[in-house]
């Protein structure tokens, strides 16, 4: 089978992930470089950013935290609210190619028009989430979901360090 330009491009990304993940010193600097990289270099990726639980908040909350792109008022989302809120309590990844047609959506900008919310896992509980943003219909195929899920853990195993 042909190799797409989507599927060689996000082999790249993939790679340069890895070694941001080789250089970065703290899940932060990580984070900071895992949401560069994607709004970068993946053209439909227009907001890209992380959502982490809040230590000891009850109820629990996330929080806006490392982020590339438009500002959002979205800065801290129950886990009954929202797509993001949706990804957390369950511990799935969410893709919505419509965010129009899903009631969930909580909109950030009048731009987006689909999302993709993977968890991050750090030592077996969702420690927060990998949130990202199209202005492109359906942006997220599978080879963007694997993409996103891999970052998602290259954070989680360094958050399970720390
Ligand atoms: N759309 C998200 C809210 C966060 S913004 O996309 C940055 C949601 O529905 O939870």
């Amino acid at each position: 089978m042909a190799t797409t330009s989507n599927a060689r491009k996000i082999n790249e990304v993939r790679k340069a992930a890895e070694r941001l993940n080789s250089e970065a010193r703290t899940a932060d600097q990580l984070m900071e470089g895992i949401s560069l990289l994607l709004n970068k270099e993946m053209l439909k990726y227009n907001w890209v950013g992380f959502y982490m639980l809040e230590a000891g908040a009850k109820p629990p909350v996330l929080v806006l935290g490392r982020y590339q792109g438009a500002m959002t008022v979205h800065t801290r989302i129950g886990l009954n609210q929202g797509i993001c809120g949706a990804a957390a309590s369950s511990g799935k990844t969410v893709v919505v190619d419509d965010v129009k047609k899903d009631p969930r959506y909580l909109a950030c900008s009048l731009e987006t028009k689909s999302e993709i919310v993977v968890p991050i896992f750090a030592q077996g509980k969702v420690a927060g989430e990998l949130d990202i943003d199209s202005h492109f219909l359906a942006a997220f195929a599978a080879e963007d979901r694997e993409l996103v899920e891999y970052c998602a853990q290259l954070v989680g195993k360094r958050l399970g360090k720390a």
